[in-house]
């Protein structure tokens, strides 16, 4: 039987981080896990529950009421968010989650919370895990890591098209600036920010197509798998 690996997926908000672990989960047969979806779902709970994730105490007993599942649909092919029971994985999408989600997830104890489960998943191997501190922090022993990066523009651009789909009020300087804000929260908090694991290959994909980015981790997955 062939060798399982750890794969960790890094990088700045909408570089088609889950497009490629996905691709690469399907591909190896992985499991796939989408870490950004779990602050997400953290800071929906938070919102709707009107929580002040300022006081520390406040936080720590919301999270006791929080329970994070992933739930694979054969409809859509992919695994998607539950929170205590309730498939949210479209209203995660949301920019109203978009805006606050850097916020909740520069918390000590939710990190905490959220890393403790994504370890858990990884036991086993055979896993594909995007986020912004996998390779660092969540898996720093994985065999192959991945750090992606692409031009601002291009980025934003990704996004827009995305999120207008679902609400054609949007606009581009709106994701623009949420891209931009998100990204300095997640490099700058305090607590595990977004960094490139010495160990990690950078894949830029301004300039490639979605085939080439694929044909290049898979080549990499492939050498470490042996
Ligand atoms: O990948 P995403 O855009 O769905 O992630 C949402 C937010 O969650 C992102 O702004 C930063 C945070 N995040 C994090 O801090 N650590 C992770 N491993 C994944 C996401």
């Amino acid at each position: 039987m062939a060798k399982k690996i750890v794969i960790t997926i890094d990088g700045w908000s909408s570089c088609g981080k889950s497009t490629l672990a996905k691709q690469l989960s399907q591909k190896l047969g992985y499991l796939y896990v989408d870490s950004g979806a779990m602050y997400r779902a953290i800071t929906l709970y938070f919102l709707r529950n009107n929580i002040d994730w300022a006081e520390k105490k406040e936080v720590k007993e919301a999270l006791k009421s929080i329970n994070l599942e992933f739930v694979f649909n054969p409809k859509s092919d992919s695994s998607e968010m539950y929170l205590n029971g309730e498939n949210v994985e479209y209203v995660i999408r949301d920019l109203l989650i978009a805006e606050k989600v850097s916020d909740v997830a520069a918390i000590k104890e939710v990190r905490e919370f959220a890393v403790a489960q994504q370890q858990k998943m990884g036991t086993q191997k055979g896993i594909v895990m995007d986020g912004r501190d996998i390779g660092t922090v969540v898996f720093p022993k994985a065999e192959l890591k991945i750090f992606m990066t692409a031009d601002n523009a291009i980025r934003v651009q990704r996004r827009f098209k995305e999120l207008y789909e679902k609400n054609p009020n949007i606009t581009v300087e709106e994701v623009k600036d949420n891209l931009e804000m998100r990204d300095y929260i997640d490099s700058h908090r305090e607590v595990s920010p977004l960094r490139k694991a010495k160990d990690a290959l950078e894949l830029d994909n301004t300039n490639l197509t979605e085939k080439e980015q694929f044909n290049k981790a898979l080549g990499w997955a492939k050498e470490k798998i042996g």
